[in-house]
Formats: structure tokens, C-alpha cells, sequence
């Protein structure tokens, strides 16, 4: 009787015990299933049933909203959009750009979209343009897409001795920080050798107009645009550029070969110049190779661009335009 009784008492333990483990199976299957049902509502999972990977999915969500994200799962994975944000040099503010210009030329890479959109090279030279940000001070750009007012002109220009320039006494002016950090390079480089002379400086926009014209006159338009900028879009304007030569060779079509040069060109830098128009970035600087134009930026920003091998352009898209 009392074995019987205990028999039973654990049939119903036991019975007890399966009914608890089947209702946590279950209730645990429900949760999981709930879950799942749960994550299939995501932007994530949708994302990944079109093709997009987690790490892809990351680079996506770092530069757009969850409307955004949404939008891209009616449709399956566009490599070209992960490839376009995965570019270190991919800026967001031109993202609707850079899939305009994407449309119109798909067979350009990604890196040829990324520099044409960063650089403002989907507009020919001289189209939209717009005034400079005159609060960028020494990094202010000036180029064919930027320029200043007819009236600008530097407060704070001093003469440039016939000592350093040629010319009649008084013809030359620069901006005061510019004219000593000149002068510096200038007795550094005379003691390797070289004299370096000024052939042009501070020009206001009248005195561009007389240089640009003058090349129009003589030449034609396509060449005066490869070789002189338009009155407004010359950074001779801002008190900044300098042409610089040394006393014994001053020919512009032999300048390069000039022992000056190969000074200037690896240690300009060292006193915040910068060559402005380099060889080989006259896609991007919209000028013919210059080893004569020199634009000083500080010692800071030129040895960035002197060590990264970059034109100014590049430079302030990337840290100063941000
Ligand atoms: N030669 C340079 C580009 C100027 O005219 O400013
Ligand atoms: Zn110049």
C-alpha cells in the first residue's frame, strides 16, 4: 500500500517535472520564435536578404538615417554605394552628388568619382563659382572656382626691397608674414648658393586684368587660361604668391632645371610655401606647372601637402573646408 502510494507520489513528480520542462521548451521556442519574427522586422535583416554583409551594413549605417537605410532594402545590394563610403577620401555632404554624377558615368571608378565630386571637378574651370572664405586667413583658396572681390586687397602689405625683386623701388608689395618668412628662405638658400629674386608679388585685380589680357591678346583664351588666371580668381590677389627665381636664371621654360629650383622644391616647405601649380596636378589646380609660383600657407599646412604630395585644393577639402 505505502509502495504503491509512493510509486505514485513519483509518477506524479516525474509527470510534474516533464510538464515543466515541455511548458520552458515551449515557452523558450515561443520567445525565439518571437525573436525571430522580432529581427525579421529590422532594417538589418532586410539589408542582409538583399546581399548587404554585417560589416557593410556598419560602414552603411555610420553615414545614413534608418529612412535612408530602409529605402536601399527595396532593391538588391548597390556594391558601388558601399565601395563610395567605404573611400577614406568619401565626404557626406556630396552624397547625392556623388550618385548624380555615378548615373551619368558609370564606368568611371569610385576614386575618379570621389576626386571629380571633392574637388568641384564636375564643373568646367570658371563655372559655379563662388566667393572665397576670406576666414580661412593663410589658407584662404583662391582658384577657378574661388575667387575674391574686385576691391580686396591685404591690410597689411609691406614693400619688397629691390634687394630681393626686380623692378623699379616700390613696384613689389606682400603681406608682411609672407615677406619675412621669405626672407628667411631666402638667406637660407643663399647660403647653399642661390640667390632668389622676386619677379611679381601682390597684383590687385587691376593689374591681373593687364596680365590676363595681355595673354589673351597674344595667345587666345585656352592658353592665357592655362597660364594666367582671371582677374578675381588669381591668388596673386591675396597677398600670398610669390613668383620666385634666383638671380641667374629667371627664364620661365628653363626654371625647372635650375639648381634653384631643386632647392625651392624640397625645402620651401621648411618656410611655408608651397609650389602652387605642380607638375602632373594640372587636372586639379587648373594651371600649367609653375616651379616659379609660390604660395605660402604656413609651415604647418606646407609641410603636410610637401609630405603627402597633394595640391592645395586637396588639402582644404580635406582639413580646412570640413
Ligand atoms: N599665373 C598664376 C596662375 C596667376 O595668374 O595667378
Ligand atoms: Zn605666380
Amino acid at each position: 500500500m505505502v509502495t504503491k502510494k509512493k510509486y505514485r507520489l513519483k509518477k506524479d513528480v516525474f509527470l510534474y517535472i516533464a510538464v515543466v520542462i515541455v511548458a520552458i521548451v515551449l515557452v523558450n521556442k515561443g520567445i525565439n520564435a518571437y525573436k525571430t519574427y522580432k529581427y525579421h522586422q529590422t532594417t538589418e535583416y532586410k539589408l542582409i536578404t538583399v546581399g548587404y554583409s554585417k560589416k557593410d551594413i556598419k560602414i552603411l549605417s555610420k553615414n545614413l538615417n534608418d529612412k535612408e537605410l530602409l529605402k536601399l532594402t527595396k532593391e538588391k545590394k548597390n556594391d558601388k554605394l558601399v565601395n563610395l563610403m567605404s573611400n577614406k577620401l568619401y565626404l557626406h555632404k556630396h552624397y547625392q552628388d556623388y550618385l548624380d554624377y555615378i548615373d551619368i558615368f558609370p564606368s568611371k571608378t569610385i576614386d575618379e568619382v570621389i576626386k571629380t565630386i571633392n574637388l568641384h571637378l564636375n564643373y568646367a574651370f570658371y563655372e559655379d563659382t563662388k566667393p572665397t572664405d576670406l576666414s580661412k586667413e593663410y589658407l584662404i583658396i583662391v582658384n577657378k572656382y574661388n575667387y575674391l572681390d574686385e576691391s580686396f586687397s591685404p591690410e597689411d602689405l609691406v614693400t619688397i626691397s629691390t634687394k630681393y625683386s626686380w623692378g623699379s623701388p616700390g613696384t613689389h608689395t606682400i603681406r608682411k608674414e609672407v615677406f619675412d618668412a621669405f626672407l628667411k628662405m631666402h638667406e637660407d638658400a643663399n647660403q647653399n648658393g642661390i640667390y632668389l629674386m622676386i619677379n611679381s608679388s601682390y597684383r590687385d585685380f587691376n593689374s591681373q586684368t593687364i596680365v590676363y589680357n595681355n595673354y589673351l591678346k597674344n595667345h587666345g583664351e585656352a592658353y592665357a587660361d592655362k597660364y594666367a588666371a582671371r582677374p578675381g580668381y588669381s591668388e596673386h590677389q591675396t597677398g600670398l604668391a610669390l613668383d620666385i627665381f634666383s638671380i641667374d636664371g629667371a627664364l620661365r621654360n628653363t626654371f625647372k632645371d635650375t639648381p634653384a629650383y631643386a632647392w625651392l622644391k624640397d625645402n620651401s616647405y621648411k618656410y611655408g610655401f608651397i609650389i602652387r601649380y605642380p607638375e602632373g596636378k594640372e587636372d586639379i589646380t587648373g594651371f600649367s606647372f609653375e616651379p616659379w609660383h609660390y604660395r605660402y600657407v604656413g609651415i604647418d599646412a606646407a609641410k603636410y601637402i610637401y609630405e603627402k604630395d597633394i595640391t592645395l585644393e586637396e588639402y582644404y577639402v580635406y582639413n580646412i573646408d570640413k
